[in-house]
């Protein structure tokens, strides 16, 4: 990537998107549909443009070479932390991409080898056991709604694999309620000080998971759990001080993960299975890889969820066409050229999985759902960065992977299903964009034959 940290004299700002108005600029077109803005930009000048969306510039950088460069710049030319500074009301200040390198090394090193390996096996049968018990209640036929359904389903998954069942136990009654609340307090555009409801109720709903959390750290620290999960990891954990982390933090932690995975999760399986109801021939495809892999009544296991390609390929394409985090921001740390353009320091950066990943020089027909590209071209899937780059690349992925392989297999398993809205749209709030409810689904339960494989 030709860049170079000393901008030369002729560097001018980039190119300004059409469109702007007197005061206000793209920022009221952008709440609206910021992807046709977008397209708007990039169609105008190409890889590297701008928008006006508030006192800052914002810089919108398009492709996945560029998008690699950010994601190598990150903690160096570029912060994260600043760009998102109208979280730190919501989560605290000294929390991961909030609190200083050093700081962010030693919590990412403690919660990394919880998604890894041998774990992996254990996340596994607690994903199982919550998928059964879904489609056990779905009973034998009848409609549901796509995002509410796959909303619990996630969080009671992430709930009982990252912070452990007694949680689940001890949690009020309102849990799920109050995460929702809370998501919605993450909003870049109302300032903290505005007394606005969303804002007082995230706020609220915040407190009150703050208050349980700490309970059960509390809990933790007298009597430990063995094997230890993330809660348990956090709890023991000692801070650059080599003195046990404050349980306030810890609280943060936990329920900044929950948050990070839970709406993100949510959002992608509900598009994996809207992709596959509207393309039947790709459903046929995974039901005969699912025949093959296991029969319908067997355990499963990490090594049948790793033969699941055309599974695999599925999902990709899934978070091609809908990644549930459409754009990431860094804000310029000094001023940059990059390619013969100047980002001025103190810019927002932009970089944008939803128009990245429909490059026409990068995908044939770009938004058709293909999954067999990866196939014919397995270097594509290198253009994705729909769980982000470099060091601060998702923690989780592997985790949501294979939730996305438990819960698909076992739906398309044990249910005929008919998609009921004809054209799902993302949800219109900031954070994870995935599927807007209501998004009905109707199911009929699958006859087993005698040999044990759904009819
Ligand atoms: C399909 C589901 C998911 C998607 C699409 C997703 C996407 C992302 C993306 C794009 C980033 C990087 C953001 C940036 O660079 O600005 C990220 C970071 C992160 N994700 Fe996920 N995520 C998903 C699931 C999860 C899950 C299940 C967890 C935890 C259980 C999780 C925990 C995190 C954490 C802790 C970070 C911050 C990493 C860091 O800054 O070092 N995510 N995720």
């Amino acid at each position: 990537m030709d860049t170079q940290q000393q901008p030369g004299r002729q560097a001018g700002l980039p190119p300004l998107a059409s469109g702007a108005l007197p005061g206000v600029g793209h920022a009221l077109e952008f709440l609206r549909d910021y992807p046709r803005l977008l397209e708007r930009g990039f169609a105008e000048h190409g890889e590297i443009f701008r928008l006006r969306l508030g006192r800052r510039p914002a810089v919108f950088l398009v492709g996945p070479e560029l998008a690699k460069w950010v994601f190598k710049e990150t903690d160096h030319s570029l912060l994260i932390g600043p760009s998102l500074e109208f979280t730190e009301d919501l989560f605290g200040p000294d929390l991961y991409y909030l609190a200083g390198p050093d700081e962010y090394e030693r919590q990412r090193a403690i919660g990394l080898p919880l998604f890894r390996g041998k774990v992996a096996a254990a996340h596994l049968a607690i994903m199982e056991r919550h998928c059964a018990s879904f489609t056990a209640r779905l009973g034998t036929e009848g409609t549901f709604d796509l995002p509410a359904e796959m909303n619990d389903l996630v969080l009671g998954v992430i709930m009982e694999a990252l912070v452990g069942d007694d949680f689940v136990r001890r949690m009020p009654p309102t849990v799920a309620r109050d995460f929702r609340l809370f998501i919605r307090g993450v909003d870049p555009i109302t300032p903290a000080w505005v007394p606005a409801p969303h804002l007082v109720r995230a706020r609220r709903a915040r407190d009150r998971l703050r208050a349980a959390c700490g309970e059960l750290v509390r809990a933790r620290r007298a009597s430990p759990v063995d094997p230890p999960d993330y809660l348990q990891v956090l709890a023991a954990a000692v801070g650059l001080d080599g003195e046990p982390v404050a349980e306030s933090q810890v609280v943060r932690e936990v329920l900044s993960t929950v948050f990070a995975g839970h709406d993100s999760t949510t959002g992608h399986l509900g598009w994996a299975v809207i992709d596959l109801l509207q393309h039947p021939d790709e459903l046929a495809k995974i039901l005969a890889e699912q025949h093959r892999v296991m029969p319908a009544d067997a355990a499963l296991d990490i090594a049948a969820v790793h033969r699941m390609a055309c599974l695999d390929r599925a999902l990709r394409e899934t978070m091609r066409l809908h990644p549930v985090v459409p754009l990431m921001i860094r804000r310029a740390m000094r001023p940059i050229e990059l390619r013969g353009r100047l980002v001025p320091e103190g810019a927002d950066v932009f970089i944008a999985p939803v128009l990245s990943h429909r490059l026409p020089r990068l995908f044939d027909d770009p938004a058709s759902y293909r999954p067999d590209r990866y196939l014919a071209h397995p270097e594509l899937a290198s253009h994705l960065h729909g769980f982000g780059g470099g060091s601060h690349r998702c923690l989780g992925e592997h985790f949501a992977d294979l939730l996305a392989h438990v819960a698909l297999t076992r739906l398309f398993q044990q249910f005929e299903l008919t998609l009921l809205e004809p054209h799902p749209v993302p949800v219109r709030t900031p954070a994870f964009k995935g599927p807007r409810s209501p998004c009905r689904v109707r199911y009929q339960r699958k006859v087993l034959s005698l040999a044990g494989s759904a009819a």
